[in-house]
C-alpha cells in the first residue's frame, strides 16, 4: 500500500512537472514569436559599435537596454552559433541549424531597433573613431565596402584556428570551428567510406582511408575523437560492415596528456576510456609537416630520443586552439600601449583596451587572463552589458540633476520637490556609479568523451567535483540542452537526439 501510494505521488509529480516544462516552452515560444513593438533608435544617443555575434557580443546583446544607444552590430556571420555542440553535427547526431540562432531574432527582440550589418570589419581606427567594413558575402550591391563611425566600440571577433606555420595544415586539414568546418567534416567521413568501399580498391589503401587522424588533444580534439567512434560504432559498422574493421581513429597530442585543463583523475579516465574505444592515443607526438595523404611527426620516447614517424590518414581533422585574428594584430599595432600584447587585445579589470578609452574587448579576442572558452567570453559579454546599461543610466541622472539645478536655480532654490528629487537622484547615482570590476566566477569544465561518456569538472558548494560516466553524461545534456539560446534550439537539438536515437544518423552525403 505504502509503495503504491509513493509510486502514485512520484508519477503525479513527474506529470506536473512535464505539463509546467511543456506549458514554459510553449510561453517562451510565444514570446519569441509575439516580440514587443520596438523604438526606433535616437540619432541624439551614442553610437556603440559592436563586432561579432559569438558567445560575447551575443551575452552583450542579451543584457543590454538597447534603447540607451545607436546599437550597430557587425559579423560576417548572421547568426549566433552554439559551438559546445559543435562536434556533434560532424557525425549528424545533431543538425547544424538546430545550434545556429539567427542574429536577426535577437535583435527583433530587443526594446529598441538595432542595427545589423552581415560584413567582416577589416581595420578599425582609434584616432578618426571609425571602423572599415567589408561585406564579403557572394552577393555584392553597389557599395561592399564602407566605415561607420562609432562613439562606443566592443571588440568580440574570437580567434582564428592555430596552425604555428606548420607546412601544409592549412591546405590538408578540416578544422573545427565554423558550420562550414562541420558539414565538411560530415562529408568527409562518408566520402572516406565510401572510396574505401570502392570496386578493387587496394588494402592499404582501405585502410589509409578508413583512418581519422585528430591533431590536437584539447576538449575540441578529444570531443570529436568520441563522436567519430561514436558513429563508427552504432551506424557506419552496420551500415559499411565488409570495411568497419578497418576504421580507426587516432589522436595525436604533443603534450604528456590529454585535456590538461582537467584534474589528474579525469585525464586518466578520459584515457582510458577513449583507449577502451579503441581510439590510438599518441601523445608526446607533435605534428611537424602535413601532405595530402599523412602526417608527419616527432615523437619523444621515454629514454629522451626523438624519433620521426609518417602516419597515412583519410581525413585529417586540426583541433591545436586559437590564433590572433588579422583585424585584432592590426588595431593592437595602432596603439602604442598593445606593443607587447601578442595573444589578443590586453584589456583592464572594465575589460577596456589598454591605451584606449572608448574600445572594449571580450571573448578569445580579449587577453584578461582567464581560458578562451565561451563561459569566459559570456560574462564577459554580461558584465559590459551591465555596465553600458549603468553607463547610460548614470548619464540620464547626471542631466535631470542639472536640469533640477537648473530650475532650482530660477527658482531661487526654495523647490522642495526638486530638491528632494535631486536628493534621490544623487543616492541612487553612487550605488550606480559604484560598480565592481570584471570577475569571472568559474561554474567548471565539462566534455563529452564518446560511448555516452563524459568528464565534469563543477564547482559543488564550496568545493569541486571531479566525475566521469554515463549519469555525468546525462548532466551533460542537461547543462548544455538548457544553455540552448532559445526555445526554438533546445526542441530541435532534443529532437535531433531522439531521431538519431531512433533512426541512426543520416549518412547520405550531400
Ligand atoms: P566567437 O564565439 O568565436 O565569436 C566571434 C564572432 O566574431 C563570430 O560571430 C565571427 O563571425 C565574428 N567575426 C570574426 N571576424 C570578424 C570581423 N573581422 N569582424 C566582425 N566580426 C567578426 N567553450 C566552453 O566554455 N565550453 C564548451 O563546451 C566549448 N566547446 C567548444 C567546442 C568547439 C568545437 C569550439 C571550437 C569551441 C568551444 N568552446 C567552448 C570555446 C568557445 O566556443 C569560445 O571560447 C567562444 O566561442 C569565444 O567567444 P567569442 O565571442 O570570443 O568568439
Ligand atoms: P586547446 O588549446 O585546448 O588544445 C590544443 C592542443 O593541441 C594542446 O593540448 C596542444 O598541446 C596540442 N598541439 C598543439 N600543436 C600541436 C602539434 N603540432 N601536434 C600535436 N599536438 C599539438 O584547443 P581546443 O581544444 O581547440 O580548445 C580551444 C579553447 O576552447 C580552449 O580554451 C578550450 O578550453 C575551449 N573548449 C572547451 C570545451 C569544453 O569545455 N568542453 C570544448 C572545446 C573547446
Amino acid at each position: 500500500g505504502k509503495l503504491r501510494r509513493t509510486f502514485r505521488w512520484a508519477w503525479r509529480l513527474t506529470y506536473l512537472s512535464a505539463l509546467g516544462l511543456v506549458g514554459y516552452t510553449a510561453y517562451d515560444i510565444y514570446v519569441d514569436r509575439h516580440p514587443d513593438e520596438q523604438f526606433k533608435p535616437d540619432p541624439n544617443k551614442k553610437t556603440l559599435v559592436i563586432l561579432g555575434t559569438g558567445w560575447g557580443s551575443v551575452a552583450l546583446l542579451k543584457k543590454l537596454d538597447t534603447e540607451n544607444y545607436n546599437v550597430v552590430v557587425v559579423s560576417p556571420r548572421n547568426y549566433f552559433l552554439f559551438t559546445p555542440l559543435l562536434p556533434s553535427c560532424t557525425t549528424g547526431t545533431i543538425e547544424h541549424r538546430s545550434i545556429m540562432e539567427p542574429v536577426r531574432r535577437i535583435l527583433r527582440g530587443k526594446k529598441a531597433v538595432a542595427k545589423f550589418f552581415e560584413a567582416e570589419a577589416t581595420s578599425v581606427d582609434p584616432e578618426r573613431k571609425v571602423v572599415r567594413i567589408a561585406d564579403n558575402s557572394e552577393i555584392k550591391g553597389a557599395t561592399s565596402e564602407t566605415e561607420i563611425p562609432y562613439d562606443m566600440l566592443v571588440v568580440g571577433v574570437g580567434a582564428e584556428n592555430a596552425t604555428f606555420g606548420i607546412p601544409g595544415v592549412r591546405e590538408n586539414s578540416c578544422f573545427l570551428k565554423e558550420i562550414g568546418d562541420a558539414q565538411q567534416i560530415r562529408k568527409k567521413i562518408m566520402d572516406c567510406v565510401e572510396t574505401a568501399a570502392f570496386k578493387d580498391q587496394t588494402p592499404e589503401e582501405v585502410d589509409r582511408l578508413m583512418h581519422m587522424v585528430v591533431v590536437g588533444g584539447g576538449p575540441t580534439g578529444v570531443e570529436f575523437a568520441g563522436e567519430l567512434q561514436d558513429f563508427f560504432e552504432e551506424d557506419i559498422k552496420k551500415l559499411v560492415p565488409d570495411i568497419s574493421p578497418r576504421f580507426k581513429v587516432t589522436l595525436i597530442e604533443a603534450l604528456p596528456n590529454v585535456l590538461p585543463m582537467f584534474s589528474k583523475t579525469l585525464i586518466d579516465y578520459t584515457e582510458n576510456t577513449l583507449r577502451e574505444e579503441k581510439i590510438d592515443i599518441k601523445t608526446k607526438t607533435m605534428v611537424k609537416r602535413v601532405t595530402d595523404k599523412t602526417v608527419e611527426a616527432e615523437v619523444s620516447r621515454p629514454d629522451g630520443t626523438k624519433e620521426r614517424v609518417e602516419i597515412p590518414y583519410g581525413l585529417l581533422v586540426w583541433a591545436t586552439g586559437n590564433a590572433v585574428r588579422p583585424i585584432v594584430k592590426d588595431l593592437a599595432s595602432k596603439i602604442p600601449a598593445q606593443k607587447d600584447s601578442r595573444r589578443g587585445l590586453a584589456v583592464n579589470e572594465y575589460l577596456v583596451v589598454q591605451g584606449t578609452r572608448d574600445i572594449w574587448a571580450i571573448g578569445d579576442c580579449a587577453v584578461a587572463g582567464y581560458a578562451p572558452t565561451a563561459q569566459v567570453a559570456s560574462q564577459e559579454g554580461y558584465f559590459l552589458g551591465k555596465l553600458f546599461n549603468n553607463m547610460a543610466k548614470t548619464e540620464n541622472h547626471e542631466d535631470r540633476i542639472s536640469e533640477l539645478s537648473g530650475k532650482l536655480n530660477i527658482a531661487g532654490g526654495n523647490s522642495a520637490e526638486a530638491s528632494q528629487e535631486i536628493e534621490l537622484l544623487e543616492r541612487q547615482l553612487k550605488k550606480i556609479r559604484d560598480i565592481k570590476p570584471f570577475k569571472y566566477s568559474h561554474q567548471g569544465s565539462l566534455a563529452y568523451i564518446g560511448s555516452d561518456k563524459a568528464v565534469a569538472d563543477v564547482s559543488w558548494w564550496n568545493g569541486n567535483l571531479a566525475t566521469g560516466g554515463s549519469v555525468t553524461y546525462l548532466f551533460w545534456r542537461s547543462v548544455y540542452l538548457s544553455m540552448c539560446f532559445s526555445p526554438r534550439n533546445r526542441v530541435l537539438v532534443l529532437l535531433d537526439w531522439l531521431k538519431s536515437k531512433a533512426f541512426g544518423r543520416d549518412v547520405s552525403r550531400e
